[in-house]
């Protein structure tokens, strides 16, 4: 009889960590997942405990800190999520040696480039998520030999409807259905990856054994007023959207000018290419309607 092998997954209340957790269990592992209610990762006697008793073959890290303008205020909160629990759960993972998975972001870039970044590209974060972040990823390698570190970028996922920090793509709509204008950047690039085959990218990755940093990011280059264009092409809904720019838009974090990220190395080692980003976006909306259905379901 075959060993189900147990993978544990923290952060899966968030629209990534939804999706991480079940995927993992469509491939076959017993998954158990840890919203932050029920384990908050900066409490390192949390995470011991859990992974000490779970014993699992698998970590997953889906949990951030990812409110980027805010981190410019509180950049020791934005530490504590992407850094230090980070070191936690590498710690953690060292003792029963479980391998780890954990989640990093194009934001570790400076965006001064114009090609999609690889991962040989140096990391230059620009600000304090960015830093964060990067810290995180230091963390992991720092302590275990084998971790994978999967940077992504603009990630949209349909749980995204009911998370605390939603995605583009929800705020979008919410504007557009509240009759706001809508001024989106057409000078900011970056690469918009759906989370359903994110997820699937990385159980694929963490069942080859693979090690080290990948970016899977969406495959596309493309504008956020553009992404928000396809974003109402798709759903067929009618918004007030005009481009707008980086220095007409103020906000208190910088962010990177050009962030998308390449995925050769992905699809150079045999794992495929991501959808394209139209076909992710009308799975995306096909998908909004049965978590919309089933939350009215609940109701
Ligand atoms: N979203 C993006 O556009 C984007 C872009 C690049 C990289 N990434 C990376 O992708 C990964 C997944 O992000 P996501 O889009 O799924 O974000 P998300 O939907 O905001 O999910 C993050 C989850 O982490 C939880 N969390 C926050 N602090 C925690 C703590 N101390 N202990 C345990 N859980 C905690 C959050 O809980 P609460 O909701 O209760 O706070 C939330 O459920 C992250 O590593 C992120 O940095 C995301």
């Amino acid at each position: 009889m075959a060993i189900t092998k147990k993978a544990l997954v923290f952060g899966s209340g968030g629209q990534l960590g939804f999706e991480v957790t079940r995927r993992l269990a469509q491939a076959g592992w017993r998954t158990v997942g840890f919203s932050r209610q029920t384990a908050d990762i900066r409490q390192a006697d949390v995470v011991n405990s859990f992974v000490e008793s779970e014993c699992p073959a698998l970590v997953v890290n889906c949990a951030a800190y990812n409110l980027v303008d805010r981190a410019e205020a509180e950049p020791a909160a934005a530490y504590l999520v992407n850094g230090l629990a980070t070191r936690n759960l590498a710690l953690a993972c060292a003792k029963v040696n479980a391998r780890l998975v954990h989640f990093s972001t194009d934001y570790v870039f400076d965006g001064q480039t114009r090609e999609p970044y690889t991962e040989e590209d140096r990391p230059h974060p620009i600000n304090a998520y960015g830093v964060s972040k990067l810290s995180g990823e230091l963390y992991a390698f720092a302590y275990l030999k084998d971790a994978l570190v999967i940077r992504t970028c603009g990630v949209f996922g349909p749980e995204g409807i009911h998370t605390a920090h939603g995605n583009f793509v929800e705020t979008m709509l919410r504007n557009a259905h509240a009759g706001r204008p809508l001024r989106v950047v057409s000078d900011t690039f970056a690469s918009p990856t759906f989370a359903p085959a994110l997820a699937e990218k990385a159980v694929s990755l963490a069942d080859a054994g693979a090690s080290g940093v990948y970016h899977v990011g969406g495959g596309e280059s493309i504008s956020w007023y553009h992404f928000a264009r396809l974003i109402f092409d798709v759903s067929q809904i009618a918004a007030d959207l005009q481009p707008t720019t980086r220095a007409d838009y103020a906000s208190a974090a910088a962010r990177p000018q050009f962030s998308a990220l390449s995925n050769a190395r992905l699809e150079a080692e045999g794992f495929g290419p991501m959808p394209g980003l139209r076909e992710a976006m009308t799975e995306y909306f096909d998908r909004r309607e049965t978590v919309l259905r089933k939350g009215n379901l609940s109701r």
